[in-house]
Formats: structure tokens, sequence, C-alpha cells
């Protein structure tokens, strides 16, 4: 695909790539959570996607909430100023949380949501995350359920953009300019 701009994308990882991943990481949360009170909160924006096909494949009950942060504004790099933009409302002390987020980059906002989310005192606290840098420090940073290892490159497409541009791409491809 080109755009009128020039911008060029490169498939990385394919909408069946993507959909089977979602498919194996939903019954697997379905699994490890059995009958407990579960609520998923997606981060948006650049969540959306994932979340809604993420939700539809866990085959059990949970709650649904949102919470909005922002770090990059329309930037191609992280500000590293982590700010809330739309806190989630629904009480989850004593249920189990599951952050979902479309990806974990320098981890900033993934130290962020911890910090906050803790503070309500869920019964546990883990993330999905469908890509996840290979520069993350997974001990550092326990990435519970995560679809795809890249690389340095900058990627767009389910749900993530290049200056609010490309979410509603069915796959993830890296952006050349
Ligand atoms: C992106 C992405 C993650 C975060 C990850 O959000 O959706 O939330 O960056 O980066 P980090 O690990 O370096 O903190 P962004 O701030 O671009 O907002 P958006 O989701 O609205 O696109």
């Amino acid at each position: 695909m080109q755009d009128r701009n020039e911008y060029k994308q490169r498939v990385l990882i394919s909408e069946k790539q993507i959909r089977e991943s979602v498919q194996v990481m939903g019954q697997r949360i379905a699994a490890d959570y059995g009958e407990e009170p579960l609520t998923i909160i997606g981060c948006l924006k650049g969540s959306f996607i994932f979340m809604a096909d993420l939700v539809r494949a866990i085959p059990r009950s949970l709650h649904i909430d949102f919470i909005e942060v922002s770090s990059y504004g329309n930037d191609l790099s992280s500000s590293g100023n982590v700010r809330i933009v739309k806190d989630f409302k629904h009480p989850v002390q004593d249920s189990h949380v599951l952050i979902v987020e479309d990806i974990v980059d320098t981890g900033l906002t993934f130290d962020f949501l911890f910090e906050h989310i803790q503070l309500k005192k869920p019964a546990s606290l883990e993330i999905a995350a469908l890509l996840v840098r290979s520069t993350v420090d997974l001990q550092k940073r326990p990435v519970k359920y995560h679809g795809f290892t890249i690389g340095e490159e900058f990627v767009v497409g389910y749900g993530l953009d290049a200056a609010g541009l490309y979410r509603n791409l069915d796959h993830v491809a890296v952006f050349e300019q």
C-alpha cells in the first residue's frame, strides 16, 4: 500500500498470523483465570483493535474498561512523559486485572500502568501485548501474554499509528518513509 504522501508499508505480521496468535492467547487467558473475576483494561488508543479481537477470543464473562494514556503525541519517538488522558472507571479491588496493550516499546507505559493500577489493589495484575520490542527486559517488565517480538522497525497498523494514521490496517506493517 502506498498513499498520496509516498509513505510505503511493508507487511511484517499478516492478518492471518495475528488472528491465530490472538486465538491462542485468548484460550490461554481463559484457562489461566478459570472462574475468577477478571477485568480487562485496554490501553487506548493503540489497543482498540487487538482488544476487540482478544476479548472475543476469551470464552468467559469478564468486565471491560479502557484507560487512555499518551506519551508519543504525533511524534515518532516517545516524549518519555506518560500522562492519563482518560482513566478507567470499573472498581478492580479483588478482581484480577489484565492490561491489553498493542505494544510494549520502551516500557515506560508498562511501568506507568502497573504503578497506577496497583494502587487500586487488584487481586493480580498482568499484561497482554500483541507486540514486544526485543530490547524490553522481560525480567524487569514481565509481559505474561505476548504475541510477537519485533526489532527496531517503526510499525503501524492493527491499532498502531504514525501521526494518527494507519491504525485501520488489518496487519502490522513496517512504516518506511
Ligand atoms: C503507544 C502504545 C503504547 C505505548 C508503548 O501509545 O499504544 O501504549 O506507546 O510505548 P512505550 O513502551 O515506549 O511506553 P501512544 O502514546 O503512541 O498512544 P496511542 O496508543 O494513542 O497511539
